[in-house]
């Protein structure tokens, strides 16, 4: 089954490709309206490793010179440094204008290389080859592109569409298991802010196994995900408004992130204790709710951080560089209800501290 998604925005219009094995299909078709004598490429260093005699007969086939710059992986990567090494890279080797270029990864190197899209030569057509689950289901759909700062994380960015998103599964297959964990944090937060059948999904899918899952399901949880994540970036690309309810968890998170150096969580862990603290924040504030969707998933989830390395005082701090600040208020996603997702403004400290202890209490002591 291979799938079309249109994605639509004030700004562009394109497709999201989801299947297995797609990808040559798929670029051509998608390279039709970008006809080069040259393309770009920038790439994970994992994915080059697994994949790249697959990926470059496939870009030679195009007709085109292909050149390509492999990325460093992990979250470091999303900053200035690596940013500017691929602006180097582009405008050092003839980049023009109508160049396509190609980013296949992980939300690390989609989101930079998505950034070094948006701004060199003031934007190239882009299309992204999402290889992580989590990237397949949120990254690489909807325009955010961009890298973090000493002072937190994706504050230097852009909205930059792309031209196509190719999810083709198979590049899954190489994909560890801790990777694959992180993923679903992001489809768990589709469950709780929109559409309630993807934890019974994820469920199903966990339970056939994430590598054995049935190519059918692991389609139809990506494509659910996608379809979410494009109707909601269809009515507020810019975040205005209900965009911002895809961030919810992400307040904590991003502040876990930054007080563990981007180095000791991944995004997606912090993603999961967010949205236990997002939760538990909810009820503080007088949301009820008789299902705990996310305890199911709780035991997936190992952690590398200690406890005790982390003070509520500088989490909490930390929440106040985040971008979705106001004034002296803290803004969160909260629920008030499962998939009735809320903004709320909260200064109230003590309840923001006793919301982090229950992510806190998931770590090691
Ligand atoms: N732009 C957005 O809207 C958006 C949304 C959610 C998250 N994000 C960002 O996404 C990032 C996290 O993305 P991620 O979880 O994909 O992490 P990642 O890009 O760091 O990839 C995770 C790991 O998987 C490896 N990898 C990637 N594809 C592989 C494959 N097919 N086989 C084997 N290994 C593979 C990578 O080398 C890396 O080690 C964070 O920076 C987060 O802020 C952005």
């Amino acid at each position: 089954m291979n799938l079309e998604i249109p994605v639509r925005t004030s700004s562009s219009r394109y497709s999201a490709y989801v299947g297995r094995d797609i990808l040559s299909e798929a670029l051509e078709t998608s390279l039709s309206n970008h006809p080069t004598d040259k393309l770009f490429v920038l790439i994970d260093e994992n994915v080059f490793k697994h994949h790249w005699s697959r990926i470059k007969p496939v870009l030679h086939s195009t007709g085109g010179t292909v050149q390509h710059m492999k990325i460093p992986e992990g979250e470091k990567s999303k900053s200035l440094e690596s940013y500017s090494g691929m602006l180097d890279f582009l405008l050092n080797n003839g980049v023009r204008r109508n160049t396509p270029l190609i980013v296949i990864g992980g939300g690390v190197t989609g989101d930079v290389g998505g950034f070094a899209a948006a701004t060199a030569l003031r934007g190239l057509p882009l299309i992204h080859i999402p290889t992580t689950l989590l990237a397949m289901v949120d990254s690489s759909i909807g325009g955010k592109t961009g890298i973090n700062h000493e002072a937190g994380k994706n504050l230097i960015g852009a909205f930059y569409q792309s031209a196509a998103v190719i999810a083709d599964t198979l590049f899954l297959d190489t994909l560890p298991e801790r990777e694959w964990i992180n993923g679903l944090s992001e489809v768990l937060k589709y469950g709780a802010i929109k559409d309630r059948k993807i934890f019974g999904m994820a469920e199903m899918f966990l339970d056939q196994g994430f590598k054995s899952a049935d190519v059918s399901v692991l389609n139809e949880l990506i494509s659910t995900c996608i379809k979410i994540k494009a109707e909601i970036v269809e009515q507020d690309e810019f975040e205005g408004g209900i965009r911002a309810y895809l961030n919810f968890g992400h307040t904590f998170a991003h502040a876990l992130e930054k007080a563990c150096h981007y180095d000791t969580i991944s995004h997606g862990e912090a993603v999961f204790l967010g949205m236990l603290a997002a939760k538990k924040l909810s009820e503080l504030t007088g949301s009820f709710f008789t299902e705990d969707y996310l305890n199911k998933f709780r035991s997936l989830y190992t952690y590398r951080v200690s406890k005790e390395r982390l003070s509520l005082e500088e989490l909490t701090q930390f929440m106040h560089s985040d971008k979705k600040r106001t004034g002296k208020d803290i803004n969160f996603v909260l629920l008030e209800k499962w998939q009735h997702p809320v903004l709320k403004a909260v200064n109230d400290t003590q309840l923001i501290h006793q919301a982090w202890a229950v992510a806190l209490d998931e770590l090691e002591p």
